[in-house]
């Protein structure tokens, strides 16, 4: 029989969906004092028209690593604005870079934890669009409290998303797939279409990985219901 799905409604005290250990190497504290003052968020809450000088609409993705799945997106929509946070700093300073290389105008970067920056700097209905892109699976079940997707997440998601503002979600490991399923069914505030894989995304990184090794890549397109 298949076991219930844990719904964690509140944060867990001490419970991280990463594992802060790296090393920072000098090319990496250069780009990120050289590069990241350019494209860094203003300090407090985060004000479009303050922020980026305009109101159109702001993309958000969460864990964007080296950044080219962002940075293909904000290519592609000069019209908006794509906030692209990691909290590894090597993988931020290589997005820096080749977002230099790419010269894209509308991509800002946050090096940190987004849950902090969701919660206390991004105001309610402030979001079009939110990106998760291969988040870490964390496979094992004693671990599976640490996996992005999990009610009080898609709480504070749902909470910052506008008016039909969407999350979409790719992975390619099936459990976390199942894992999305199982939280966004359970949570009940988004319309879920699964099979539309965005054309702008890049198809290289972990999805060509994953394709490699014979697994197959689940989409889903979660609209914020009224
Ligand atoms: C498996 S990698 C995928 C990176 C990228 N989306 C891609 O497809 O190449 C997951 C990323 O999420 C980041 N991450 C995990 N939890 C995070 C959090 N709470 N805030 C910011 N970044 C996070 C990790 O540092 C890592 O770079």
């Amino acid at each position: 029989m298949a076991s219930r799905p844990v719904l964690d409604h509140e944060p867990r005290e001490g419970v991280r969906t990463f594992t802060p250990r790296w090393r920072n190497s000098p090319l990496t504290d250069e780009r990120m004092a050289t590069l990241l003052p350019a494209r860094a968020l203003p300090e407090g809450p985060l004000v479009p028209t303050e922020a980026f000088g305009r109101s159109g609409p702001v993309v958000l993705e969460i864990g964007s690593g080296h950044g080219a799945a962002a940075i293909a997106y904000a290519l592609a929509h000069p019209e908006a604005d794509v906030v692209a946070v990691d909290v590894h700093v090597p993988g931020v300073a290589r997005m820096l870079a080749a977002a230099e290389e790419a010269g894209v105008a509308n991509l800002w970067v946050h090096p940190g934890d987004v849950l902090p920056l969701l919660r206390d700097r991004v105001p309610p209905a402030t979001l079009a669009a939110v990106h998760l892109f291969f988040p870490d699976p964390w496979p094992k079940q004693r671990h599976a409290k640490r996996r992005f997707v999990q009610q009080h997440t898609l709480t504070l998601i749902a909470s910052r998303l506008a008016p039909g503002g969407v999350l979409r979600i790719a992975t390619d490991i099936d459990a976390y797939a199942r894992h999305c399923r199982e939280q966004l069914a359970a949570f009940g505030g988004f319309e879920v279409v699964e099979g539309e894989r965005p054309a702008w995304r890049p198809d290289d990184g972990f999805e060509a990985k994953g394709l490699r090794h014979g697994r197959t890549v689940s989409e889903l397109r979660c609209t914020l219901l009224p």
